[in-house]
């Protein structure tokens, strides 16, 4: 199954929201290359800027919850720290030799992912944006320096 951003995963928080397409779009890229592609050449390339992505997304996310002094902010980096260490050993295992990402690696990040973006069970990005929504700065209080703006996705 390929991964669709639908408008329902929206947490409404207009510069999370672009970036966690962006962490859709790549997911998606991924899974097609290891249906379609040449996993040996591309998956390395494609799982790099995945993992690039989701750093450069959950320093956003931290910056954001920072700004506004959201209270859970110590147990959501807890989160993105456990998933940034999950990416950073896979990477090192390509580094290794090993450049197949195997389809039930794929499948674990892609659930967290999934999960850690639209479900309020996780207690994560759902939980973050309710109290930045009822924040009286504005959920468009924060935005990024002209230098880190979001990449676009070649
Ligand atoms: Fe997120
Ligand atoms: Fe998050």
């Amino acid at each position: 199954m390929y991964l669709k951003w639908k408008s329902s995963y929206d947490i409404g928080v207009p510069i999370i929201d672009r970036q966690h397409k962006q962490l859709f779009a790549l997911i998606d890229e991924l899974q097609r290359e290891m249906t379609y592609g040449d996993a040996r050449q591309m998956i390395p390339d494609v799982f790099a800027r995945l993992a690039n992505y989701t750093r450069y997304h959950f320093s956003t996310e931290e910056l954001v919850m920072k700004k506004y002094g959201y209270s859970e902010i110590k147990e959501h980096k807890a989160k993105h720290q456990y998933f940034k260490q999950e990416l950073a050993n896979l990477v090192v295992r390509h580094q290794n030799g090993n450049m197949m990402v195997s389809v039930d690696t794929y499948k674990t990040l892609r659930d967290w992912i999934i999960k850690h973006v639209t479900s309020a069970e996780a207690r994560a990005d759902q939980h973050f944006a309710e109290y930045i929504k009822k924040h009286p700065a504005g959920v468009n209080a924060f935005s990024l320096p002209e230098d880190c703006s979001t990449p676009e996705l070649s």
